[in-house]
């Protein structure tokens, strides 16, 4: 199939590309480069060892994406595109409402024209808002707590009335735990501008000496160690959850959430001594108050992807610390 990944060049998406194309798909970007690197398109390719499509352009451009969805004969669409800082959203929400809400608006709107009703969105486990009980199934109630998890809550909501109102739509929504590593080359990963706020980063630019020291953020949670526990899983298995979504997607009779994640918690001093094993460095810390917002613990529940996509995560924490380590020290030799 040919398919088109809105925000194809960034983290999760760049990912995506390389299994779609192991696959024997077409994946074909489009992005605006707002929080990626053009460069990712030639790393892709020396690791797919073909060319890959690329368009450049905003999600807002309908005119555009309806242009690159019937030339490039487009069969499926997933829908990575958008911000994803949830402390930068209460800053600037309306720039959240319009790239994240109008920009899935203006996709929806080219795709009815170019006649493409095939579309997985990139959901977030953010949507569950404070967990009322652990694990995490797709049945607990949404809420949001921020801008950025409105956002994700409304296109939801959006993709739920579209599916109403035309059966032809075939919609599933994905709910991502919290994405972490690299691919096995090292020559793709997360790539965040400035200071990282989310923990893997953080630690990997610790270990590669660009950072001092970790800032974790309480140790007073009523988690085993104190610290905060969340369902890390890796960006290839995250990666090929897309492929079984595809296949799944085909005659799907209702709007579908399903979580990906790995069903597993891991506090943050766990992921800590798993960096450290993976990378033989040390990596200095030291406690501090809570983060405002954070949550004590968040874990998915697997068995609606187990049963209804057939799809498990595979890899495990030395994987995810070994490919992180490996994409940061390449990541550090070309700044
Ligand atoms: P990312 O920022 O690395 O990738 C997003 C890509 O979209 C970037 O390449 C960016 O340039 C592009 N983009 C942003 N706005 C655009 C626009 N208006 N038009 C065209 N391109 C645009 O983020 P990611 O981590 O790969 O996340 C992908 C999706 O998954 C996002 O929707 C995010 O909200 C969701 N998600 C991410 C996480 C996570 O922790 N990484 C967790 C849950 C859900
Ligand atoms: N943490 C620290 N120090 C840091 C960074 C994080 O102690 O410098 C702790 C946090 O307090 C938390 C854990 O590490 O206990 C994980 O924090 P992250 O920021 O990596 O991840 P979150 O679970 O807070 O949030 C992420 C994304 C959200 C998404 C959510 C669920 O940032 O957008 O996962 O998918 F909604």
């Amino acid at each position: 199939m040919n398919i088109l990944l809105t925000g194809g060049a960034g983290y999760i998406g760049s990912h995506t590309v390389i299994a779609l194309s192991e696959a024997g798909h077409t994946p074909v970007i489009y992005d605006n480069f707002c929080n990626s690197n053009k460069s990712v398109v030639e790393r892709l390719e020396k690791i797919i060892g073909k060319p890959v499509a690329m368009v450049e352009g905003d999600i807002r451009d309908t005119p555009l994406l309806t242009k690159t969805l019937q030339n490039h004969e487009i069969n499926a669409v997933i829908h990575f595109a958008g911000l994803k800082a949830v402390g930068e959203s209460s800053i600037i929400p309306l720039e959240y409402y319009s790239s994240n809400v109008y920009g899935t608006l203006c996709l929806l709107e080219a795709m009815n024209q170019a006649r493409v009703k095939n579309l997985v969105f990139s959901s977030s486990a953010t949507v569950y808002g404070d967990p009322q009980y652990l694990p995490l199934d797709e049945q607990h109630p949404l809420s949001a707590t921020n801008p950025y998890g409105r956002t994700k809550l409304h296109i939801e909501e959006i993709l739920k009335d579209l599916k109403a109102s035309d059966s032809e739509w075939n919609v599933l929504c994905l709910r991502y735990f919290n994405p972490v590593g690299a691919h096995v080359s090292g020559l793709i990963g997360e790539d965040p501008n400035g200071v990282p706020n989310n923990l893997l980063p953080f630690i990997a630019q610790v270990a590669a000496g660009k950072l001092a020291k970790l800032k974790i953020f309480g140790n007073d949670y009523s988690t085993p160690d104190g610290t905060g526990v969340r369902d890390y899983i890796h960006v290839m298995d995250l990666a090929e959850g897309h492929l079984a979504a595809l296949s799944y997607l085909e005659g799907l009779s209702d709007w579908t959430a399903i979580n990906l994640g790995t069903g597993q918690g891991y506090s943050v001093l766990e992921m800590i001594k798993a960096y450290e094993m993976a990378s033989r460095i040390e990596i200095p810390f030291e406690f501090t108050l809570r983060r405002p917002g954070d949550i004590a613990a968040c874990y998915a529940s697997v068995e609606k992807a187990k049963s209804d996509l057939g799809w498990v995560a595979k890899r495990g924490l030395e994987d995810i610390c070994v490919s992180s380590y490996k994409w940061q020290t390449y990541r550090s030799s070309i700044a």
